[in-house]
């Protein structure tokens, strides 16, 4: 198929969570499947991220796109890697300091804008860019990740398909993250670029309760319920969640809507980028290692003690966190129960950047704890390797999650996770079992409910069993290691997926 992935981050270009890890390795394994696939993501520049996309060219075609008012000039970038076009989209809006989405000053009041542009540039790139010499074509299939992707649909179906334009055209939604929805005033509707009677779609009303004033109407723009409308088929990224957010607990207000697509809402678990999480092979780490011959990983975790400050000890247990520090991941527990955990022989390294409020905790427990805990305030790629490889636990107590990747880099790097069951972590963690199936089962802990008390359970379990119980421990490194991480098993699904996508008929509002 001729595949049009449109997207917000796609690494190695962009990145600050999981989306970015996705978009930059599944289109590579569709590719190797033998699809056509271009990603199409903004050209973000900032003055030190201007490098990542170097070698990607200005095809000098630039158009007009109209939306918000005006006709917004955008030009495009191209780089094939790795058997996939790399389209960048390039505006003002998008060179500016700060990550993708906003800067020290909280989140870009013009992400509508900004990503309302990027679905235009979408819908226009297959038509017109001749990449490799002939353009993807009307015929094709859109995979659009999370709200920034989601009036591509709505776009296909208002204002191509009325001029015959994309008939055969379909669109997959894949919701990577149903906390952020893309809710904006309704008066801005009108600057989307689609006709008013399509508003409905769009359209959100939030509760009673939740209005400010008698005369609030309580009518908003949901950009990523227009998708969940319109998209022909809709994919989360495990198949937990894709059962979580039909229910009032998961669904963030939107699960009525979700169970009403019925079987076109579906979950497919994410693979990982097995040549870039390698311990066998990581530049980033300072000692390979594979299952066979784990040597190397226990130097890692003495130059990781080391690195930190902390006393290079082989028994004590190492315990990590990495990610964004923010009300999903669950790092007001961590941190809340730091006085009790800390008060056993352990050390415990905590990655993350985010919450300004949770950053400052982090420095004071680490200015309370400092022979056990490290808060590593910031977004490193090579200290995240060097924490998924030194470590001997990793802790990601999640709210909610709709997959995870971090599980599964510490699982291939025979680093055991104990996890919040739910979602994606439920799907890809097994509780430890020591007795069952003769040596054990088991990759991990998953605990449950979401509280503190349960948290320190299933950790001092996994502390208590390191300690103890080499041999269990061992046995649950090596199923963790052993476990097949590739995108393969999810690609075949995802093609299964666009095959009823295409033989569905589109929406046409
Ligand atoms: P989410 O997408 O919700 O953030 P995932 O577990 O799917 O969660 O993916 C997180 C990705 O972001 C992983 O690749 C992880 O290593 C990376 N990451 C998160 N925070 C940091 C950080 N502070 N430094 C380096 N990498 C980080
Ligand atoms: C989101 C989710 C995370 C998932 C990632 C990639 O950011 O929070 O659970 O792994 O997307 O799909």
């Amino acid at each position: 198929y001729n595949v049009v992935f449109v997207t917000s981050e796609a690494a190695p270009y962009s990145k600050t969570g999981g989306l970015g890890d996705v978009c930059g390795s599944l289109p590579i394994a569709l590719a190797a499947r033998g699809h056509r696939i271009m990603v199409l993501s903004p050209r973000y520049l900032n003055g030190s991220r201007d490098k990542n996309y170097s070698s990607a060219k200005n095809l000098e075609m630039n158009i007009n796109l109209s939306c918000f008012g005006g006709e917004q000039e955008v030009a495009f970038f191209h780089e094939y890697r790795a058997g996939v076009d790399w389209v960048f989209v390039d505006h003002p809006s998008y060179h500016r300091p700060g990550s993708l989405y906003g800067d020290e000053h909280g989140t870009f009041g013009d992400n509508q804008f900004r990503f309302t542009l990027l679905c235009h540039a979408a819908c226009e790139a297959p038509l017109v860019l001749p990449l490799g010499g002939y353009t993807y074509g009307e015929n094709c299939l859109f995979i659009v990740n999370d709200w920034h992707a989601s009036l591509v649909p709505a776009l296909l179906g208002a204002k191509y398909r009325p001029h015959g334009v994309y008939k055969d055209a379909r669109s997959i939604l894949v919701i990577h993250n149903l906390a952020h929805q893309g809710v904006e005033p309704a008066i801005t509707y009108e600057k989307l670029g689609l006709p008013p009677e399509w508003y409905g779609a769009l359209e959100w009303i939030y509760p009673t309760w939740a209005r400010k004033h008698a005369h609030d109407t309580g009518a908003t723009v949901n950009m990523l319920k227009g998708a969940i409308v319109t998209a022909d088929r809709i994919l989360t990224v495990s198949q937990g969640y894709a059962w979580e957010i039909t229910t009032p607990e998961g669904g963030q207000g939107l699960n009525e809507l979700l169970s009403s697509r019925g079987c076109i809402l579906d979950g497919i678990t994410n693979g990982i980028d097995v040549d870039v999480w390698n311990p066998a092979s990581d530049k980033l780490i300072p000692f390979n290692y594979s299952v066979d011959d784990l040597s190397g990983k226990s130097l890692c975790k003495a130059a990781l003690q080391k690195d930190l400050g902390l006393a290079v000890r082989p028994e004590c247990p190492l315990i990590g966190f990495i990610g964004r520090l923010d009300y999903q991941k669950g790092t007001d527990l961590i941190l809340s129960a730091m006085p009790e955990l800390l008060k056993d022989d352990v050390q415990f390294i905590m990655l993350g950047s985010g919450d300004p409020a949770t950053e400052q905790s982090m420095r004071l427990t680490e200015s309370s704890y400092s022979d056990k805990f490290r808060g590593w305030v910031g977004y490193n790629e090579t200290i995240s390797h060097q924490v998924t490889a030194g470590c001997d636990i990793l802790l990601m107590p999640s709210r909610f999650e709709p997959c995870g990747l971090n599980q599964l880099y510490a699982m291939r790097y025979g680093t055991v996770p104990v996890v919040h069951c739910t979602g994606g972590l439920r799907d890809t963690v097994q509780t430890f079992d020591p007795f069952a199936d003769g040596d054990g089962c088991g990759t991990g802990w998953a605990f449950s409910p979401f509280s503190m008390e349960s948290m320190l359970l299933a950790l001092q379990t996994a502390i208590g069993t390191y300690k103890e119980h080499k041999f269990w421990w061992e046995g649950l490194m090596n199923r963790g290691m052993s476990k097949n991480y590739t995108w393969d098993n999810a690609a075949a699904k995802y093609e299964q997926i666009m095959e009823w996508a295409l033989m569905d008929l589109p929406y046409t509002g």
